[in-house]
């Protein structure tokens, strides 16, 4: 379902992204681990192309993100189009980044504000991650877990194919980490398309059909979470998991 093909990107003369493959199977669970400024986030950036590739290309259901083919020829799809196809892909940020001035509920309904039954559907978002009692409440007034939720469901009201996660809990006090990654659980048991970056090895562990380890905008190892998390092939992935397996 996701394909992505020798995905290159470079800032400056920094290459961050060094020709990445990678595909993920439609329901499946994709988690992304490596060390900071491997390129995790910007992979997920060039997924949904808030990043451009350099070279390579990402497809989604067989349709090119960003660009359109002509022959060999790749051209730019208009930003009308990108547009749209962003709304397909949800993405959850480290910062929850809520309207501050809106209620949860109406976080939830703005990008849906144009179906008559917005709101009713931003309700049941809500009581889909255990926020039903929660709906008139302003950010301020939520745990940053319960801002995440509202988060969460805020990224699944356009229905989207596939849902991106930037280490979503890395900015929770520890003991909020759980009723995310509960609801993130949830999620994948009902068949969500998934790609995670996260340093939660337990949920990892247990939800992840695939785990792909990065280190200098490589894919250094990927394989399902007994083989890579029990039995990493390469030095640089031990020597990671040495330090978040604490
Ligand atoms: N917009 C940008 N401009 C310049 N450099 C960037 C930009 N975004 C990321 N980088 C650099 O790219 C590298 C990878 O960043 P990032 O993808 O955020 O890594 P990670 O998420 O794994 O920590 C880092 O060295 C970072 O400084
Ligand atoms: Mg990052």
């Amino acid at each position: 379902m996701i394909e992505i093909r020798g995905v290159h990107k470079s800032f400056g003369t920094t290459e961050v992204l060094n020709g990445i493959d990678l595909t993920a199977d439609r329901g499946s669970v994709t988690v992304i681990l490596g060390p900071s400024g491997s390129g995790k986030s910007t992979l997920l950036r060039t997924i949904n192309h808030l990043e451009k590739v350099d070279r390579g290309h990402v497809r989604i259901d067989g349709e090119l993100i960003g660009y359109r083919q002509e022959g060999a020829k790749l051209h730019e799809l208009p930003e009308r189009l990108v547009l749209k196809q962003r709304a397909g892909i949800g993405f959850v940020f480290q910062t929850f980044n809520l309207f501050p001035h809106l209620t949860a509920v109406e976080n939830v309904a703005e990008a849906i504000r144009k179906q008559p039954e917005a709101r009713k559907k931003a309700t049941s978002l809500l009581e889909k991650v255990g926020l039903a009692d929660k709906v008139d409440a302003y950010p301020r007034q939520l745990s940053g877990g319960q801002q995440q939720r509202v988060a969460i469901a805020r990224a699944l009201a356009l229905d989207p194919k596939l849902v991106l996660f930037d280490e979503p809990t890395s900015a929770l006090d520890p003991e909020l980490v759980g009723e995310v990654l509960d609801v993130m659980r949830d999620l994948a048991r009902a068949g969500t398309t998934m790609i995670v970056v996260t340093h939660e090895i337990g949920f990892a562990r247990e939800v992840a059909d695939s785990i792909v380890f990065l280190d200098g905008g490589r894919i250094v190892e990927q394989g399902p979470p007994a083989q890579v998390l029990d039995s990493p092939q390469h030095d640089r992935t031990r020597a990671f998991l040495s330090k978040v397996l604490v």
